[in-house]
């Protein structure tokens, strides 16, 4: 379907993307859109977290609201990587101050190959809807980031049914049941593919794959059982750049640079921007990697960080943005800092 969206304004984060030279680096925070916006606590006292994600209208106001609120260079569609795990039929609940609950998780042998990727974006078709939505209500201010979650990521709620600081039972089924948990990732690798095209067709002018728990993996079964599916999407995902964030996985950097096909890969914060360098070769597009706990600093403090950070990753191919998501407990006006920091580099001497 030929879409006419407006045209483009502000094309740094895609040419930084492309490796292009830019006059200073795009800047966006992961979670952007979230609870440390008043604006995002009105809509949620009124909507349940479902009723925001699947209501296109209510999707597009929360991604335009850090747009309007703090002016970054790229939005992130508001959605979650747990449509995925729904649409494959795992009934995901978001429960107050605990986080996502998966009911009928993958207990058995039998309940993992039970799971067949059929007509996701079609059950998924609100996410599409959202982003050509948000398309034309952006009106080419800047480009709309799609997103999806990494196989071995929501493999692990899909098997522990909730959040966890080890995922032990997703990963016991995987080292337990491994032929199983093969056909989960298989349909999980199937199932992102045809979404993330999905939301390209509908107008995601990149798209962003979270491997959040992939530094849970040892480097040698992150090898066998994270890298071959990112490779596999990162490739499939046609015409537009992809980034790749394997969060902790500092090992991988190297493999993934040459490997992956990624345009992009996301940093997080426990790497520096040295050791980052290193082992890309300085040949791919970094993105990252401030601390976000880091926006709890005063206001000069992260004024001279996000300096400092800018000066180790260099001002070319690279995307400023923090290490992983945007705290609830951060003020506004840090997260403003943070960005008006990053759009002022090189401007003031
Ligand atoms: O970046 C953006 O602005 C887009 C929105 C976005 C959300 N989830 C909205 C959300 C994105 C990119 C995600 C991805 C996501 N979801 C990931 C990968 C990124 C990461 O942070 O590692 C993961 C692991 C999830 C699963 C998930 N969804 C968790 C663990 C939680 C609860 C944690 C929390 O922050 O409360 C969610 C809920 C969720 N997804 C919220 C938002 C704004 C909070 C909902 C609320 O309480 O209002």
């Amino acid at each position: 379907m030929p879409h006419n969206f407006p045209e483009l304004k502000n094309d740094l984060f895609l040419r930084a993307l492309k490796g292009e030279e830019v006059e200073r680096p795009p800047v966006w925070m992961m979670r952007q859109a979230g609870r440390y916006l008043p604006q995002y606590m009105t809509l949620r006292k009124k909507y349940t977290f479902f009723e925001r994600v699947e209501t296109p209208e209510l999707a597009c106001e929360i991604t335009l609201q850090p747009i309007d609120e703090l002016e970054p260079d790229a939005a992130i569609i508001f959605s979650d990587i747990l449509t995925i795990p729904q649409a494959l039929g795992i009934d995901v609940d978001l429960v107050k101050g605990k986080g996502p609950v998966l009911e009928n998780n993958i207990k058995t042998e039998d309940d993992a190959f039970s799971i067949l990727a059929e007509d996701v974006p079609q059950k998924l078709d609100h996410v599409m809807k959202a982003i050509t939505l948000t398309r034309h209500e952006l009106n080419g201010r800047v480009p709309l980031i799609g997103f999806g979650g990494a196989p071995w990521t929501l493999f692990c709620y899909m098997v522990q049914g909730e959040g966890s600081k080890t995922f032990d039972k997703a990963k016991s089924f995987l080292f337990q049941h491994p032929d199983a948990a093969r056909h989960v990732m298989k349909e999980l690798t199937k199932a992102t593919i045809d979404y993330l095209n999905a939301q390209v067709d509908a107008g995601a002018q990149a798209i962003q794959l979270f491997d959040s728990w992939s530094g849970l993996l040892s480097p040698d079964d992150f090898n066998e059982w994270a890298l071959p599916y990112l490779m596999e999407i990162t490739k499939a995902v046609k015409g537009v750049p992809v980034i790749l964030f394997a969060k902790g996985s500092w090992y991988a950097l190297e493999r993934l640079s040459y490997k992956s096909g990624a345009s992009a890969l996301g940093i997080d914060w426990t790497i520096s921007p040295e050791f980052a360098r290193e082992k890309t070769r300085n040949e791919i597009t970094l993105q990252g990697n401030f601390d976000p706990t880091r926006l709890l600093s005063p206001i000069p403090e992260i004024k001279k960080l996000t300096k400092r950070m800018i000066d180790r990753f260099g001002t070319q191919k690279y995307i400023a943005n923090l290490g992983h998501g945007i705290l609830p407990n951060i003020p506004v006006d840090h997260a403003r800092a943070f960005v008006d920091t990053v759009k002022e580099y090189g401007s003031e001497m």
